[in-house]
């Protein structure tokens, strides 16, 4: 029987065409996520399937796919499909690691630099009107060269981050669950220390890490009133890796003084305490949003499932 396989949501065409003609394609050519009874509905009797992070793939959708061999996610974080419950069921799930690293530190550094030097309030001021005249105390930011830079989570994406700081001559600090080798510390200028050091000694702390149960509101009260008060929070990793009402608290009470943040607990829906903030910089989860990456991860998305179909090992198995 010929291989089949459903979409769960909208891709490029470049992707799709990479899927030969003798497999059928099911695909929700929309960004909305379908409910989950729609996904179970579409995914029965489906080989393979291919989601983005809108889709959650729980145990409950695996019961309903016996027949499913692979879950081919168009992301590198996975936290929204249920890995253990896809390894007990032999099923293989992939992701698009290395495609997106170099981008999404790009724009983790986007959100750094806007929120340190003002750059949204500054367009913001800019078109309204109120520029009248040259200020000598207007917009006052924070400095980047020469500062310090906090990295929790040093894989491939954070190590990326600490490379762009070479040129900004700043003092990389890291912290990781596996320290990296003495080459790959000296290559990047980076120290490895304790959660605590870093947060005490970063000017700017950007997080890099996996989302898993462990890694829930890492950023808490607790650790964001260690942080400096002159610190700034940049968050381009998965959403409640952060406690968002502390967050607030923190940004509105002055423990520290502002954030960059790309991921949120809830999202689409941010707290609205954010909202009203000016020293928070918010964006709507694009740090791999480039048109080159996003379509490279969606053809090794395609990609990954169809060596799975074809029997052969993943390209990218989670
Ligand atoms: C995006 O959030 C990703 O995990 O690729």
């Amino acid at each position: 029987m010929p291989n089949s396989i459903f979409i769960s949501n909208v891709l490029p065409e470049q992707a799709l065409r990479l899927i030969p003609s003798e497999i059928s394609v099911e695909f929700n050519d929309s960004d909305q996520p379908l409910p989950k009874a729609e996904l179970i509905r579409r995914l029965k009797g489906k080989d393979g399937l291919i989601c983005h992070i809108i889709s959650t793939v729980d145990e409950e959708v695996f019961a309903a796919a016996p027949g499913l061999k692979v879950v081919s996610n168009v992301a590198v974080g996975f936290n929204n499909i249920d890995v253990v419950a896809a390894r007990r069921r032999g099923v293989v799930v992939t992701n698009t690691p290395d495609v997106l690293t170099e981008t999404t530190a790009d724009f983790a550094w986007a959100l750094l630099i806007a929120a340190a030097r003002r750059v949204v309030e500054a367009d913001q001021f800019a078109r309204s009107g109120q520029w009248t005249r040259w200020q000598w105390d207007l917009l006052w930011g924070n400095d980047v060269h020469g500062k310090t830079l906090g990295i929790i989570g040093f894989g491939r994406i954070g190590r990326a981050v600490a490379r762009r700081a070479l040129g900004f001559g700043m003092r990389v600090l890291y912290h990781d669950a596996v320290r990296a080798d003495a080459g790959t510390e000296q290559e990047l200028n980076a120290s490895y220390t304790e959660p605590e050091v870093l947060l005490r000694e970063s000017d700017f702390v950007s997080l890099h890490t996996l989302y898993i149960p462990e890694t829930r509101h890492l950023i808490n009260e607790r650790n964001l009133r260690l942080m400096k008060r002159t610190a700034i929070l940049v968050n381009a990793a998965r959403g409640p890796i952060v406690d968002e009402a502390a967050l607030v608290r923190a940004l509105t009470e002055g423990w520290i003084a502002g954030a960059g943040l790309d991921v949120f607990e809830d999202e689409p829906k941010i707290h609205p305490g954010l909202l009203g903030l000016k020293n928070v910089t918010l964006a709507p989860h694009i740090a791999s949003a480039s048109l080159d990456t996003r379509l490279a991860m969606a053809t090794l998305a395609v990609r990954n499932c169809l060596a799975v179909l074809d029997g052969k090992p993943a390209i990218t198995a989670v």
